[in-house]
Protein backbone atom coordinates (compact mmCIF):
# COMPACT_ATOMS: atom_id res chain seq x y z
CA UNK A 1 0.00 0.00 0.00
CA UNK A 2 1.28 3.49 -1.04
CA UNK A 3 -0.14 6.53 1.16
CA UNK A 4 0.16 9.25 -1.67
CA UNK A 5 1.22 12.10 1.32
CA UNK A 6 2.07 15.04 -1.04
CA UNK A 7 0.75 18.11 0.63
CA UNK A 8 -1.31 19.43 -2.10
CA UNK A 9 -3.36 15.62 -2.31
CA UNK A 10 -3.65 16.32 1.12
CA UNK A 11 -5.02 20.14 0.75
CA UNK A 12 -7.66 18.87 -1.86
CA UNK A 13 -8.45 15.91 0.27
CA UNK A 14 -9.63 17.93 3.09
CA UNK A 15 -11.93 19.82 0.65
CA UNK A 16 -13.33 16.77 -0.41
CA UNK A 17 -14.15 16.11 3.12
CA UNK A 18 -15.59 19.28 4.33
CA UNK A 19 -19.25 19.13 4.04
CA UNK A 20 -20.12 22.59 2.92
CA UNK A 21 -18.25 21.48 -0.74
CA UNK A 22 -20.92 21.65 -2.95
CA UNK A 23 -20.73 19.02 -5.92
CA UNK A 24 -19.53 21.33 -8.87
CA UNK A 25 -16.57 21.89 -6.54
CA UNK A 26 -16.42 18.37 -5.42
CA UNK A 27 -15.85 17.54 -8.82
CA UNK A 28 -13.12 19.44 -9.77
CA UNK A 29 -10.87 18.87 -6.68
CA UNK A 30 -11.66 15.20 -7.06
CA UNK A 31 -10.51 15.56 -10.48
CA UNK A 32 -7.29 17.86 -9.11
CA UNK A 33 -6.67 14.82 -6.70
CA UNK A 34 -6.97 12.27 -8.97
CA UNK A 35 -4.52 13.35 -11.29
CA UNK A 36 -1.75 14.18 -8.43
CA UNK A 37 -2.41 10.69 -7.31
CA UNK A 38 -1.61 8.88 -10.84
CA UNK A 39 1.22 10.38 -11.31
CA UNK A 40 2.04 8.49 -8.43
CA UNK A 41 0.36 5.67 -9.27
CA UNK A 42 1.72 5.05 -12.68
CA UNK A 43 5.60 5.59 -11.32
CA UNK A 44 6.42 2.03 -11.66
CA UNK A 45 4.72 1.50 -15.04
CA UNK A 46 6.95 -0.89 -17.73
CA UNK A 47 8.71 1.05 -20.67
CA UNK A 48 10.70 -0.54 -23.36
CA UNK A 49 13.46 1.80 -25.20
CA UNK A 50 12.52 3.49 -28.21
CA UNK A 51 14.50 5.55 -30.45
CA UNK A 52 12.89 9.25 -32.06
CA UNK A 53 14.76 10.97 -34.68
CA UNK A 54 14.75 14.78 -33.77
CA UNK A 55 15.34 17.32 -35.97
CA UNK A 56 18.94 16.95 -35.45
CA UNK A 57 19.56 13.34 -34.73
CA UNK A 58 18.92 10.22 -33.02
CA UNK A 59 17.53 10.32 -29.30
CA UNK A 60 16.90 7.27 -27.23
CA UNK A 61 13.62 7.18 -25.52
CA UNK A 62 10.88 5.42 -23.95
CA UNK A 63 7.40 4.22 -24.32
CA UNK A 64 4.72 2.54 -22.34
CA UNK A 65 5.39 -1.51 -22.67
CA UNK A 66 1.72 -2.53 -22.39
CA UNK A 67 -1.65 -0.80 -23.27
CA UNK A 68 -3.35 0.70 -20.58
CA UNK A 69 -6.92 0.16 -19.22
CA UNK A 70 -8.45 2.10 -16.85
CA UNK A 71 -11.76 0.69 -14.70
CA UNK A 72 -13.68 3.22 -12.81
CA UNK A 73 -16.08 1.24 -10.45
CA UNK A 74 -19.33 3.47 -11.12
CA UNK A 75 -20.72 5.32 -9.76
CA UNK A 76 -17.67 7.39 -7.90
CA UNK A 77 -15.20 6.15 -9.66
CA UNK A 78 -16.68 8.31 -12.80
CA UNK A 79 -15.79 11.63 -10.83
CA UNK A 80 -11.98 10.28 -11.08
CA UNK A 81 -11.87 9.16 -14.70
CA UNK A 82 -11.56 12.19 -16.88
CA UNK A 83 -8.59 13.66 -15.00
CA UNK A 84 -6.42 10.55 -14.98
CA UNK A 85 -7.54 9.96 -18.87
CA UNK A 86 -5.78 12.87 -19.72
CA UNK A 87 -2.57 11.93 -18.03
CA UNK A 88 -3.13 9.01 -19.54
CA UNK A 89 -4.65 9.39 -22.80
CA UNK A 90 -3.65 6.55 -25.16
CA UNK A 91 -5.94 4.20 -22.06
CA UNK A 92 -9.01 2.34 -23.15
CA UNK A 93 -11.27 2.46 -20.60
CA UNK A 94 -13.50 -0.27 -19.18
CA UNK A 95 -16.58 0.27 -16.75
CA UNK A 96 -17.88 -2.29 -13.25
CA UNK A 97 -21.01 -1.33 -12.15
CA UNK A 98 -21.20 -1.75 -8.26
CA UNK A 99 -23.92 -1.17 -5.79
CA UNK A 100 -23.44 -1.74 -2.29
CA UNK A 101 -26.53 -2.73 -0.72
CA UNK A 102 -27.11 -0.43 2.49
CA UNK A 103 -28.37 -3.66 4.75
CA UNK A 104 -26.46 -6.19 4.49
CA UNK A 105 -23.27 -3.76 2.71
CA UNK A 106 -22.71 -6.44 0.28
CA UNK A 107 -21.64 -5.08 -3.50
CA UNK A 108 -23.37 -6.63 -6.40
CA UNK A 109 -22.25 -6.22 -10.40
CA UNK A 110 -25.46 -4.31 -11.93
CA UNK A 111 -22.93 -3.43 -15.21
CA UNK A 112 -19.85 -4.46 -16.78
CA UNK A 113 -17.82 -3.92 -19.99
CA UNK A 114 -14.53 -5.10 -20.45
CA UNK A 115 -12.38 -6.84 -22.96
CA UNK A 116 -12.55 -10.53 -22.72
CA UNK A 117 -8.68 -11.23 -22.27
CA UNK A 118 -6.84 -8.84 -20.30
CA UNK A 119 -3.25 -10.73 -19.81
CA UNK A 120 -1.58 -8.33 -22.19
CA UNK A 121 -3.22 -4.91 -19.98
CA UNK A 122 -1.83 -3.03 -16.99
CA UNK A 123 -5.26 -2.49 -15.14
CA UNK A 124 -5.55 0.47 -13.02
CA UNK A 125 -9.13 0.41 -10.90
CA UNK A 126 -10.33 3.34 -9.88
CA UNK A 127 -12.77 4.05 -7.13
CA UNK A 128 -12.47 6.66 -4.49
CA UNK A 129 -13.27 4.87 -1.54
CA UNK A 130 -12.41 1.84 -0.22
CA UNK A 131 -14.48 0.97 2.66
CA UNK A 132 -15.77 -2.89 3.40
CA UNK A 133 -13.34 -3.43 0.45
CA UNK A 134 -16.47 -5.70 -1.32
CA UNK A 135 -16.49 -3.68 -4.04
CA UNK A 136 -12.99 -3.88 -4.62
CA UNK A 137 -12.95 -7.28 -4.33
CA UNK A 138 -15.80 -8.51 -6.28
CA UNK A 139 -14.17 -5.37 -9.05
CA UNK A 140 -11.05 -7.18 -9.35
CA UNK A 141 -12.41 -10.73 -9.13
CA UNK A 142 -13.96 -10.05 -12.42
CA UNK A 143 -10.34 -8.57 -13.90
CA UNK A 144 -8.91 -11.89 -12.57
CA UNK A 145 -12.10 -14.06 -14.65
CA UNK A 146 -10.31 -11.76 -17.43
CA UNK A 147 -7.33 -13.45 -16.32
CA UNK A 148 -5.33 -9.99 -15.76
CA UNK A 149 -2.26 -10.22 -14.02
CA UNK A 150 -1.04 -6.35 -14.03
CA UNK A 151 -3.53 -4.32 -11.78
CA UNK A 152 -3.06 -1.53 -9.33
CA UNK A 153 -5.87 -0.25 -7.61
CA UNK A 154 -6.25 4.01 -6.83
CA UNK A 155 -8.61 4.85 -4.07
CA UNK A 156 -8.57 8.55 -2.39
CA UNK A 157 -9.54 7.14 1.29
CA UNK A 158 -9.32 3.69 2.84
CA UNK A 159 -10.24 2.17 5.96
CA UNK A 160 -8.38 -0.54 7.35
CA UNK A 161 -10.83 -2.92 6.98
CA UNK A 162 -11.50 -2.35 3.65
CA UNK A 163 -7.41 -2.92 2.92
CA UNK A 164 -7.11 -5.56 5.10
CA UNK A 165 -10.03 -7.22 2.88
CA UNK A 166 -8.66 -6.45 -0.09
CA UNK A 167 -4.92 -7.34 0.65
CA UNK A 168 -6.15 -10.91 1.86
CA UNK A 169 -7.76 -11.85 -1.48
CA UNK A 170 -6.11 -9.89 -3.77
CA UNK A 171 -2.37 -9.77 -2.17
CA UNK A 172 -0.04 -9.36 -5.03
CA UNK A 173 -2.16 -6.06 -6.26
CA UNK A 174 -0.10 -2.47 -5.25
CA UNK A 175 -2.70 0.10 -3.62
CA UNK A 176 -2.47 3.84 -3.85
CA UNK A 177 -4.36 5.97 -1.38
CA UNK A 178 -4.41 9.78 -0.26
CA UNK A 179 -5.28 8.48 3.40
CA UNK A 180 -6.44 5.16 5.66
CA UNK A 181 -9.11 6.93 7.76
CA UNK A 182 -9.83 5.80 11.47
CA UNK A 183 -12.24 3.33 10.89
CA UNK A 184 -15.71 2.36 9.42
CA UNK A 185 -19.23 2.77 11.28
CA UNK A 186 -22.45 0.82 11.39
CA UNK A 187 -23.68 1.48 8.44
CA UNK A 188 -20.29 0.94 6.82
CA UNK A 189 -19.00 4.24 5.95
CA UNK A 190 -15.75 5.43 6.67
CA UNK A 191 -15.11 7.52 9.52
CA UNK A 192 -14.38 10.55 9.70
CA UNK A 193 -13.97 10.43 5.68
CA UNK A 194 -15.89 12.54 3.33
CA UNK A 195 -19.71 10.74 3.14
CA UNK A 196 -20.72 9.04 -0.12
CA UNK A 197 -18.65 10.00 -2.72
CA UNK A 198 -21.33 8.91 -5.25
CA UNK A 199 -24.01 10.84 -3.46
CA UNK A 200 -21.23 14.35 -2.99
CA UNK A 201 -19.99 14.28 -6.68
CA UNK A 202 -22.97 14.03 -8.43
CA UNK A 203 -25.90 15.49 -5.73
CA UNK A 204 -28.12 12.27 -5.77
C1 LIG B 1 -19.47 3.29 -2.66
C2 LIG B 1 -18.08 3.69 -3.08
C3 LIG B 1 -17.42 2.39 -3.39
C4 LIG B 1 -18.07 1.46 -2.40
C5 LIG B 1 -17.13 1.24 -1.26
O1 LIG B 1 -20.26 3.07 -3.76
O2 LIG B 1 -18.06 4.58 -4.16
O3 LIG B 1 -17.67 1.92 -4.71
O4 LIG B 1 -19.27 2.09 -1.93
O5 LIG B 1 -17.69 0.39 -0.33
P1 LIG B 1 -17.14 -1.06 -0.03
O6 LIG B 1 -15.65 -0.96 0.02
O7 LIG B 1 -17.76 -1.34 1.32
O8 LIG B 1 -17.65 -1.98 -1.06
P2 LIG B 1 -21.83 2.77 -3.71
O9 LIG B 1 -22.11 1.30 -3.64
O10 LIG B 1 -22.48 3.63 -2.66
O11 LIG B 1 -22.29 3.23 -5.16
P3 LIG B 1 -22.16 4.66 -5.87
O12 LIG B 1 -20.71 4.82 -6.28
O13 LIG B 1 -23.09 4.52 -7.03
O14 LIG B 1 -22.59 5.71 -4.88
Amino acid sequence: MTLIGHPLVRHHLTRLRDARTRPQEFRRILGEASALMTYEATRSLATRPVTVKTPLTAAHGAQLRREVILVPILRAGLGMLEAILKLVPDASVGFIGMKREEETLRATVYYKSLPADLRRHEIILIDPMLATGGSAVAAMDLLRERRANRARMVNLLAAPEGLRNFRAHHPGVPIFTAAIDRKLNAKGFIVPGLGDAGDRSFGL
